[in-house]
């Protein structure tokens, strides 16, 4: 293998940059010749790359987003598009491709590989963590300080106007990102799409609270469970308390990576290009019980990860 290609695609996460670095670092040490392509599968489409070295890749382990840039590719699963791109690794002698984003890029690789002797590998790199066959993926530990940041500063405002404050939160059609911020945040309810969200128990819940004294509160809201501001009003209406609503947003998404996720991207990375160099074909790279691993990129792509629901129950024990 003498050249390599590297694509960021979907929503950016923080630590995309750092897993660009060691990508290019790890595999210009084995003297492969590395391709960045812009804007994610576009770039393969529109053969537009630029050439990675060790030194052009310097200075961005602390960036958030991806100095690639990055796109959801619609268009990327029509026929002709896999073969545009197909061609365009062809004519560069892409012989590998590591894809750096979530569970769509890796359906998109997936759908490429079937046309192509390029190999893909995955490195998971999404906010939502809900990417199956890794325990967490790249972004996830930044998204989940930023939100926790966010919510600290919210609960100050909450107590001082004993006020229910609803914040949503990121994580697309899944909880992890609700669940993992709402246990560090003390939150006195979570809601998550795995479970229904019944607001009735929610309402019992802030009534119960007000009753041992507790006026103030934190909802945290996945945004896969729908629309909140319903949900907001209803508790108003039943419990007397005063509810505002915040939704965090793509402030998630930005800012410094943390140590963790630019230490997770390196592991990755180093990973992935060692998968490469062994022609492995189509994989994803993870993290299973604190190693490294890799799977296959067809059984991460068909598989839903699972969230674990104990710890709905223990956030509960822990909101008394
Ligand atoms: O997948 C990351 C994510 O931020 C999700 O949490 C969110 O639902 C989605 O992307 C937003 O997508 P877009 O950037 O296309 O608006």
């Amino acid at each position: 293998m003498k050249t390599i290609g590297v694509i960021t695609s979907g929503g950016d996460a923080p630590g995309m940059n750092a897993a660009i670095r060691a990508v290019t670092r790890l595999a210009h040490g084995r003297n492969l010749e590395v391709l960045g392509f812009e804007k994610g599968w576009e770039g393969l489409l529109t053969n537009k790359f630029r050439r990675l070295t060790p030194r052009s890749v310097g200075g961005i382990i602390q960036l958030g987003g991806t100095i690639l840039h990055t796109s959801r590719s619609l268009d990327f699963k029509r026929e002709q598009c896999l073969e545009q791109a197909a061609a365009n690794l062809k004519l560069n002698n892409v012989e590998g491709l590591v894809v750096i984003g979530g569970d769509g890029s890796f359906r998109g690789a997936l759908d490429l590989s079937k046309k192509t002797d390029t190999i893909m590998v995955g490195v998971p790199a999404t906010i939502d963590n809900d990417v199956f066959g890794t325990d967490e993926t790249i972004g996830f530990d930044t998204a989940v300080n930023t939100a926790v940041d966010a919510i600290d500063k919210i609960r100050d405002t909450a107590i001082s106007h004993e006020r229910i404050f609803i914040v949503e939160v990121m994580g697309r059609k899944r909880g992890f990102l609700a669940i993992t911020v709402g246990i560090t945040v003390g939150a006195e309810v979570i809601l998550i799409p795995e479970t229904a969200c019944k607001t009735d128990e929610v309402v019992e819940v802030i009534k119960e609270n007000a009753r041992k004294g507790k006026k103030a509160g934190i909802i945290v809201a996945a945004e896969g469970c729908g629309k909140v501001s319903e949900v907001a009003k209803e508790i108003e209406e039943k419990t007397g308390s005063e509810v505002r609503l915040t939704i965090l947003g793509y402030v998630q998404r930005g800012g410094t990576p943390t140590a963790r996720s630019r230490f997770l991207a390196s592991l990755f990375a180093e990973k992935a290009v060692d998968l490469l160099c062994q022609n492995q074909r189509n994989k994803v790279v993870g993290l299973q019980n604190g190693q490294v691993t890799s799977m296959d990129l067809e059984q991460s792509c068909c598989m839903t990860k699972p969230l674990d629901l104990g710890l709905m129950k223990l956030a509960e024990m822990l909101a008394t």
